[in-house]
């Protein structure tokens, strides 16, 4: 079998278009432009991260499917890389069955688009284990929903990501507010929320699972090594690899990943993301791309799960997921307004052996925003935690 990699801009390219420009999206770019690939980066906003890094863009709400649909049919790109959840999905279904590739595939956007499609495949389609769940869409069954799952129990919009309209009801008189906190941090406005019965976890992982093509052609599944990670507010702060984790743990978290990943089909990388007591593990949700707790690959992994998915979505083979030692990944978050966010750096904690900083290129911040990450090394997983703080907090954010 032979594989076939074209040249940028020239007539031989192979192009890949990214739905979605974000920090995770630029690093999959950069990825892809040392293999020489044609990149086109498209998002709501001018000057998005991966826009910086690619070689053109188009400015455009992700949702409007004529809009998407428009753009697809002038750039005719090889590959259609969703970024975001937030897409028109069933443009790109339409778009796949008219012969475009999307990675991994436009069922795995359909389904992972909002909670519902995503929570219903995995536990009522393919039996694994989740957390007790009921689906409301009016205040009368939002309390009905709380009544039959108990409490505590969680409560989130279905369209909704990073914690956003996210609460736990402990007792009755949380009930009301968060009916309300759901409405208001719902993506595009009221919707429908999902009540989840409360998982008292040891710990909770992200396990990044590729789908990808082997030497001989065939679609293989591969595991990086568990990402342990902490969230605030449902919105992740910090995370580390490995996760400690014992073998029967491990073994029933790959087995879910892959019959996930494997019924949404594809080739690419997917963050899954899973809560583990004891040996018991409990599937959360899928990204059916990089993930955000991910970017610790970034320093622990000789092929980051940006590399990965490249190689994935190229038909490439990954010869094996090496791992450079225990490392540790810390968010830098900015909290203000500003259309020309600087940042001031202690150079000491970037001096530290094994370390490593990104800054995203956001151009604005409105609120609170993940505008950069610290990332290292350590010879386990509190020092390099420890470090990846350090070089997180060496950057000071100023926005004026
Ligand atoms: N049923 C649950 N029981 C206990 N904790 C939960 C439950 N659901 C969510 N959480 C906690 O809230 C976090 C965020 O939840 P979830 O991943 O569903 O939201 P999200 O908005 O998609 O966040 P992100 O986009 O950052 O992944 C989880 O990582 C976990 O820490
Ligand atoms: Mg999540």
């Amino acid at each position: 079998m032979t594989l076939s990699l074209g040249t940028a801009t020239t007539a031989s390219k192979t192009k890949v278009l990214f739905l979605g420009s974000g920090e995770l999206g630029k690093e999959v770019v950069l990825e892809l432009m040392r293999l020489g690939v044609h990149v086109v980066a498209c998002d709501r906003y001018a000057d998005a991260p991966a826009m910086q890094v690619a070689h053109s863009c188009h400015v455009f709400p992700m949702l409007d499917g004529a809009k998407l649909r428009a753009v697809i049919e002038e750039e005719k790109p090889d590959f259609i890389v969703p970024e975001i959840e937030a897409i028109a999905t069933e443009t790109l279904v339409a778009l796949e069955a008219e012969g475009h590739h999307v990675i991994p595939t436009a069922r795995a956007a359909r389904l992972t688009m909002d909670r519902e499609g995503i929570r219903r495949l995995a536990a009522e389609d393919l039996g694994l284990p989740t957390s007790p769940y009921r689906f409301a869409d009016t205040e009368d069954e939002f309390r009905a929903a709380v009544e039959a799952i108990g409490m505590p129990c969680v409560v989130k919009p279905i369209m909704s990501s990073s914690g956003r309209g996210q609460s736990t009801i402990r007792e009755a008189s949380d009930v009301a507010e968060a009916w309300t906190i759901a409405r208001e941090g719902a993506r595009g406005g009221a919707g429908k929320v999902i009540v989840e019965g409360f998982i008292d976890f040891d710990y909770e992982i992200t396990l990044l699972t590729v789908r990808h093509l082997n030497a001989a052609g065939e679609t293989v599944t591969s595991f990086c090594p568990p990402v342990g990670h902490r969230q605030v507010d449902g919105d992740y702060h910090e995370s580390w690899q490995p996760q400690p984790m014992s073998g029967n743990a491990l073994a029933e978290a790959q087995r879910i990943a892959a019959a996930v990943t494997g019924d949404v089909g594809g080739r690419g990388l997917f963050g899954v993301e899973l809560f583990v007591k004891g040996d018991q593990v409990w599937f959360s949700e899928v990204s059916p791309r990089p993930h955000d707790t991910g970017m610790v690959t970034l320093i622990t992994q000789d092929l980051s799960e940006f590399a990965l998915h490249a190689r994935a979505i190229l038909g490439l083979p990954i010869p094996d997921i090496h791992q450079h030692g225990p490392g540790a990944s810390y968010v830098i978050l900015g909290h203000g307004k500003s259309d020309a966010p600087r940042f001031e750096i202690d150079p000491a904690g970037l001096a530290q052996p094994q370390t490593s900083l990104r800054l995203f290129g956001k151009p604005t911040v409105d609120g609170e925003r993940r505008l950069g990450v610290g990332l290292a090394r350590g010879a386990d997983v509190t020092e390099a935690r420890a470090k990846a703080k350090k070089v997180a907090e060496s950057v000071t954010v100023v926005l004026d």
